[in-house]
């Protein structure tokens, strides 16, 4: 089957991103410690992680199927996804931390991390000074404080108005379907749905990235733009 456009429109780069660029960039230059990655599901936590740790690497594209990208001696890049390695991460990580150089990793979905790995998270990160690890969740509630407390804190979340058009704009493109008409019926469709335009309300159930590019996935399917909202309310990661 063909890919979502979610998944072929994934941010590789930090330039691919809308919005945050500036943000991103900043993380490169940390020599050490750990960055939390928190947000809605779907809102651009893995992208962002990857995208900084390839670009601190220098070379290649970090991703899913590629859990371990490296350039020595000068740095090294890994990714492991809690869910797929529930007790082993930690050993993991000690596995592709390199003795010298520079090292980034990127532990996904760490709400799933038991206590005691988190704790054990914690400690490695006071003991290493020449990497950094990059923590991804959508539950920071489940996220130990003593871990919270080591880490750089980025909120990701919903694209503003101007970013949600940018990102239809982009599905379109890829569908082959540039300039086709329901393009501000589904951002006004969005924009009424999600109760108007206060992005900074953290309450707010706003559309994610993910959600718009379902969404536009579906009208080119054929889908109403009512039938697409309605459809794409998120559902993870599926
Ligand atoms: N800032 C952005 N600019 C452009 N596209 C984005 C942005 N944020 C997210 N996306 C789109 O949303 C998709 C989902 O992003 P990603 O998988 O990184 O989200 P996530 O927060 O890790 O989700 P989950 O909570 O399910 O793990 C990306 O593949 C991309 O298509
Ligand atoms: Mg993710």
């Amino acid at each position: 089957m063909e890919q979502p456009l979610w998944k072929l429109l994934r941010p590789r780069r930090i330039e691919d991103f809308i919005g945050y660029e500036s943000e991103l960039q900043k993380l490169t230059n940390l020599q050490s410690g750990g960055v939390l990655f928190y947000g809605q599901m779907g809102c651009g936590k893995t992208s962002a992680a990857l995208a900084v740790a390839a670009k601190v690497v220098g070379s290649g594209v970090l991703d899913e199927e590629h859990s371990v990208i490296w350039d020595p001696p000068r740095v090294w890049a890994s990714y492991v996804d809690v869910t797929l390695n529930a007790r082993g991460v930690l050993d993991l990580l000690k596995q592709k931390t390199p003795l010298f150089g520079r090292w980034i990793h990127v532990v996904d979905e760490a709400q799933e991390l038991e206590h005691k790995q988190q704790q054990g998270l914690a400690g490695f990160l006071d003991r290493q000074h020449s990497g950094v690890v990059c923590i991804c969740t959508s539950e920071v509630a489940k996220i130990h404080p003593r871990l919270q407390q080591r880490c750089t804190h980025v909120a990701l979340g919903p694209l503003t108005t101007e970013g949600n058009r940018q990102l239809i704009q982009r599905g379109w493109r890829a569908r082959g379907m540039q300039g086709a008409p329901p393009m501000e019926a589904l951002l006004d469709a969005f924009l009424e749905q999600s109760g108007g335009f206060d992005y900074t309300d953290p309450s707010a159930k706003l559309p994610s990235p993910r959600d718009v590019l379902r969404a536009v996935d579906e009208i080119c399917n054929g889908q109403t733009v009512g039938a697409a909202v309605a459809a794409v309310a998120d559902k993870g990661q599926g």
